[in-house]
């Protein structure tokens, strides 16, 4: 049978930031199994289980931009990403056979892997830490509230307080409704100011595990200064917050992860009051807070800002729900390219900076693009400029979702 459907030319290019990859696929549930796979991978750690799990996370994203329901090896053979990941192709024939993988469902069922879901889905909680537990005997987050509860980090303590409404997906309904209070907020602070949402609701998912803001202003350096105060204003809602300065501008490399950029940001959780809550603008909300109001402007430390437990206690109607939501400052010189690196996806950009690194001879991060052959920093005012200095067809956000 003839093929009806116009395919992209980049379709099975090289990188998958070359592809079109929208948000919903014909082949999403080879994807989910490769991304199952994956995860599996991270939760073992080290070196070889991280190549691993990149392996499968490429081969997931080779399915995801393929635009026909595989119907045989024979076309999951001809994808890029798969000529030789034996292991992928094994998992991909069963699903096609069975409409099932035995390996995924193995894994689903397995205690160790269920318990490092539990864990990792504590906010503050990574891979690392979560297989600590389980090989100390811990299953439950009772078990490490009993057991840990001294060793816990401020986040942790947080994560685990307002676990149930973390591992509650943010809707985009919510997260407009955040956007409207940050928005409000900044504005008053600097008028002019710019707050867009990032991450995958800009790529087209209607839920997601967080809110992720870009904050600027068309005018380079008005953005100095405006988290602290911006925090400061929005204390009532914010029930936890990780601040952290800016160190573009410096030389010494900082104790950041070098896979980390380097804005001005801030991690937290905020406390989004209920729809109803919200438009009778309830005094009952205020006064459950107690904020201890000190450390405003030390950047650098954690602040602690409200001890409210996030569980019912005398009135057991609960009127707000914990969002994680994430502050990014950047100035304007640096907004395209800090825009790209939060739109994501995490997959999209690694790619494209393989991509500039070994095609272009480019550094490419959030900050800014580098012509290592030119020696020299390109500008751009836009994302469609960064493509273009990288020789790539411009992908919309929607686009990149590998
Ligand atoms: N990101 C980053 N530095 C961080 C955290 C995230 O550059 N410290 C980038 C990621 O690379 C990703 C984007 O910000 O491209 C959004 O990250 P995240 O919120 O974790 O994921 P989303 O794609 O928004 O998905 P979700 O719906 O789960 O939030
Ligand atoms: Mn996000
Ligand atoms: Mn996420
Ligand atoms: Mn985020």
């Amino acid at each position: 049978a003839e093929d009806p459907i116009e395919v992209d030319p980049y379709q099975n290019a090289k990188y998958s930031c070359q592809r079109v990859t929208p948000l919903v696929n014909p082949n999403q549930k080879y994807s989910d199994a490769l991304e199952l796979l994956e995860k599996h991978a991270e939760f073992l750690g080290g070196d070889n289980n991280l190549a691993r799990a990149l392996a499968f996370r490429k081969a997931s994203a080779a399915l995801r931009a393929h635009p026909r329901p595989i119907k045989s090896m024979s076309e999951v053979e001809n994808l890029n990403d798969l000529k030789g990941g034996k292991h992928c192709k094994r998992v991909i024939q069963e699903i096609l056979e069975d409409n099932f993988s035995t390996e995924v469902e193995n894994i689903q069922s397995d205690e160790w892997f269920q318990t490092m879901q539990t864990f990792t889905g504590i906010f503050g909680c990574g891979s690392t830490t979560a297989r600590k537990w389980y090989e100390k005997g811990h299953r439950t987050l009772d078990d490490i509230m009993q057991s840990e509860g001294g060793s816990l980090t401020l986040e942790q303590m947080k994560g685990i307080e307002h676990y149930n409404d973390l591992n509650t997906p943010v809707t985009r309904c919510e997260a407009e409704r955040v956007l409207n209070i940050v928005r409000n907020e900044a504005e008053k602070i600097l008028p002019g100011v710019t707050v867009i949402i990032t991450g995958g609701f800009i790529r087209g998912k209607s839920s997601g595990h967080d809110v992720d803001f870009l904050i600027s202003h068309p005018e380079e350096g008005k953005e100095e200064g405006l988290l602290a105060k911006l925090l400061q204003n929005l204390r009532k809602y914010l029930l936890y917050t990780d601040i952290q300065r800016k160190t573009y501008g410096e030389v010494s490399s900082s104790k950041r992860q070098n896979t980390m950029d380097r804005f001005e940001r801030c991690f937290s959780i905020f406390k989004l009051p209920s729809e109803s809550e919200a438009s009778e603008n309830g005094a009952k909300g205020e006064e459950r807070y107690q904020d201890d109001g000190q450390e405003g402007g030390n950047p650098s430390k954690k602040m602690k800002m409200s001890s409210e437990v996030d569980s019912p206690k005398s009135d057991n109607k609960k009127t707000w729900i914990a969002r994680r939501v994430d502050f990014v400052i950047t100035p304007a010189s640096q907004h395209p390219f800090a825009l790209m690196g939060w739109t994501g996806s995490r997959m999209f950009c690694r790619s494209i900076r393989d991509y500039a690194n070994k095609e272009m001879n480019m550094i490419l991060t959030s900050h800014g693009l580098f012509d290592k052959t030119k020696n020299q920093f390109l500008e751009a005012k836009t994302e469609r400029e960064i493509f273009e200095h990288l020789n790539l067809p411009y992908r919309e956000p929607c686009e990149r979702n590998c």
